[in-house]
């Protein structure tokens, strides 16, 4: 049976983790540095599994020993942004926070695969595979395929059709510079580009990349975590069940894209070894120049956590 450690109890963990739960994954073990948390939410989803349908033992903890022999470990501890913040502006604090998750981690499942929800998400995952030491392919990132889901609501709201028929592509950074395709974004096998005008998909492709923001401003508090969640949970059951499914996903990019040494959205085949294979789709110039400015952009944030 698969082990699932989920770092961090707060609203993104805890969801992430009720959805895993709900999957029927396998055990799961939810990790906390404070206190009671991690075992009041696990005990509370517990309780759900008898109306839910569900059987999975989910463990609340502070004890990294509690996490051995973790199959996949999703990191989403760190701090969440309040309105007015850019993700950018968590990168120091949210460092220090996963490299003490990420070495806790492997040294309990020194043959897991990481997969980083903490933002700002690139940096992280970067941060993550220089820490852990492991192959990249063992170390991967969520949110390209949030921002994707968040494009194929906003199209389906538009169009009015099922949103599972709206399939989006988004690349790039998880920040305002991300790279949606709309040449390459389907509703019921059309692109979008025949079925809205230029004006509406700009409108689109700037709510999609301010779509963390927008519920942040919302909630005052602390940003999304519905679909973080689902997003979380559902590459977990790509790689659990050995899917081998193309999922857009920050992964380790090089010689791809023009891209090289970089943590970055694309889409990627994963699988139980983690991220199996990198899909390189045909860019136009346009589309690859927003590419390389969004990297650099990664870049910076790099370089002031390696420097
Ligand atoms: C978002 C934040 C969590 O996109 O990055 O909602």
């Amino acid at each position: 049976m698969a082990k699932i450690t989920v770092i961090g109890a707060g609203n993104v963990g805890a969801e992430c983790a009720r959805q895993l739960a709900s999957k029927n994954l396998g055990e799961i073990v939810l990790l906390d540095i404070v206190e009671g948390i991690p075992q009041g939410k696990a005990l509370d989803m517990m309780q759900s599994g008898p109306v839910c349908g569900f059987d999975s033992n989910i463990v609340g903890t502070n004890d990294y020993k509690d996490t051995k022999n973790s199959d996949l470990v999703i990191i989403t501890a760190g701090l969440a942004r309040k309105p007015g913040m850019s993700r950018d502006d968590l990168l120091a604090k949210n460092a220090e926070i996963i490299k003490s998750c990420v070495k806790g981690a492997v040294k309990e499942s020194p043959n897991c695969i990481l997969l980083l929800v903490t933002n700002p998400l690139d940096a992280m995952v970067y941060l993550a595979l220089k820490t852990s030491g492991f192959p990249s392919k063992r170390v991967l990132g969520m949110a390209p395929l949030l921002d994707a889901s968040r494009m194929a609501t906003f199209l389906a709201m538009e169009l009015n059709i099922s949103r599972r028929e709206v399939k989006a592509m988004v690349l790039g950074t998880h920040g305002d510079l991300m790279v949606p395709i709309p040449r390459l974004t389907t509703a019921a096998g059309k692109p979008i580009t025949e079925l809205l005008s230029k004006e509406k998909i700009e409108a689109i492709v700037k709510r999609t990349a301010q779509g963390g923001a927008e519920i942040v401003k919302h909630l005052k508090t602390g940003s999304a975590y519905y679909a973080p969640g689902a997003c979380s949970a559902y590459m977990a059951e790509a790689i659990i069940k050995d899917k081998k499914e193309s999922i857009l996903t920050c992964a380790y990019v090089e010689g791809k894209y023009g891209l090289n040494d970089i943590y970055i959205g694309v889409p990627a085949v994963l699988g139980k070894g983690g991220v199996e294979e990198i899909v390189e789709l045909e860019l136009t110039a346009e589309e690859k120049a927003a590419l390389q400015k969004s990297a650099a952009s990664i870049r910076k944030n790099i370089e002031k956590l390696i420097k």
